[in-house]
């Protein structure tokens, strides 16, 4: 089935914009990405979009779809009924560079601010051994595609400008939780307290687990479920311990 469909796409830069109308004939079979082509193919040869692999796994087509933070190359048109007017929009959380691009180099930042993983002093390369549980529960948190849907939906930072300054969003929280997690991560013992950092550095305590995040992954990574509760778990295990507590007081005693 071929038919009219109506679009209304967001064109400007940070200067400012707005909608865009454009009717674009819809295929059968065919993704939001597809239309935005036909567009630029037949109408509008200047717009602005960032795209790769058009297959839900390079993570650059983030935008938003009636409103929802979506993959334009996972989102079949038909999800939507024939008449209805699609809405794309770029990803607000991030300043517009032109059209539906915009600049994502809040996450970089993020995740340069990470401690990478340490390796285990003693083990050679090819001698790491790992229970199979412990690879399934960092492995799922491997498959993120770095589309920063997530960081785009979070409340935390989607009205709130200003915590971008104290937190890392949970993308780069569940990188936390996966390092903090990780059986061989001697980073510990390097002096590194990623559970510390969590709170203190990277605003975990900003995070009320409403789980937008979670629902806006194409990946369909339990993020606040598995990544951010269990390591917001791990903060309090550590910081309100009583044993951990007086281990702490003795050790500032006796320095
Ligand atoms: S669960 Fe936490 S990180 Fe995820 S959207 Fe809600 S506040 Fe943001
Ligand atoms: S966790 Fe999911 S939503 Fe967030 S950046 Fe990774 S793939 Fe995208
Ligand atoms: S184009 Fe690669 S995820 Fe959409």
């Amino acid at each position: 089935m071929t038919y009219q469909g109506r679009f209304k796409v967001w064109r400007g830069d940070a200067e400012g914009g707005g909608l865009v109308d454009y009717e674009v004939d819809v295929h059968e079979g065919e993704v939001v990405l597809d239309i935005v082509h036909r567009i630029q193919a037949t109408t509008a040869p200047d717009l602005a979009v960032r795209w790769n692999c058009k297959a839900g796994k390079c993570g650059s087509c983030s935008a938003e779809i009636n409103g929802r933070p979506r993959l334009m190359c996972m989102t079949r048109m038909s999800v939507f009924d024939p008449a209805e007017t699609i809405t794309v929009t770029p990803m607000r959380a991030f300043p517009v560079l032109r059209d539906l691009v915009t600049d994502v180099s809040y996450n970089y930042t993020k995740a340069r601010e990470v401690p990478s993983f340490v390796p285990p002093p003693g083990v050679k390369a090819g001698e790491y051994r790992m229970m199979q549980e412990d690879v399934n529960r960092v492995q799922e948190f491997r498959k993120c595609i770095e589309c920063f849907l997530c960081q785009n939906t979070c409340h935390v930072v989607r009205d709130h400008e200003e915590n971008k300054q104290v937190f890392a969003g949970p993308r780069f929280l569940m990188r936390i939780a996966e390092l903090d997690m990780h059986p061989l991560d001697a980073a510990e013992e390097t002096g590194t307290d990623r559970k510390r950092g969590a709170r203190e550095e990277h605003g975990l305590g900003y995070c009320n687990i409403t789980k937008c995040c979670t629902e806006v992954c194409p990946e369909h990574i339990r993020i606040t479920d598995n990544a951010l509760i269990p390591l917001k778990e791990r903060v309090v295990d550590r910081s309100y311990d009583p044993l951990v507590w007086l281990g702490n007081r003795i050790g500032r005693r006796s320095r």
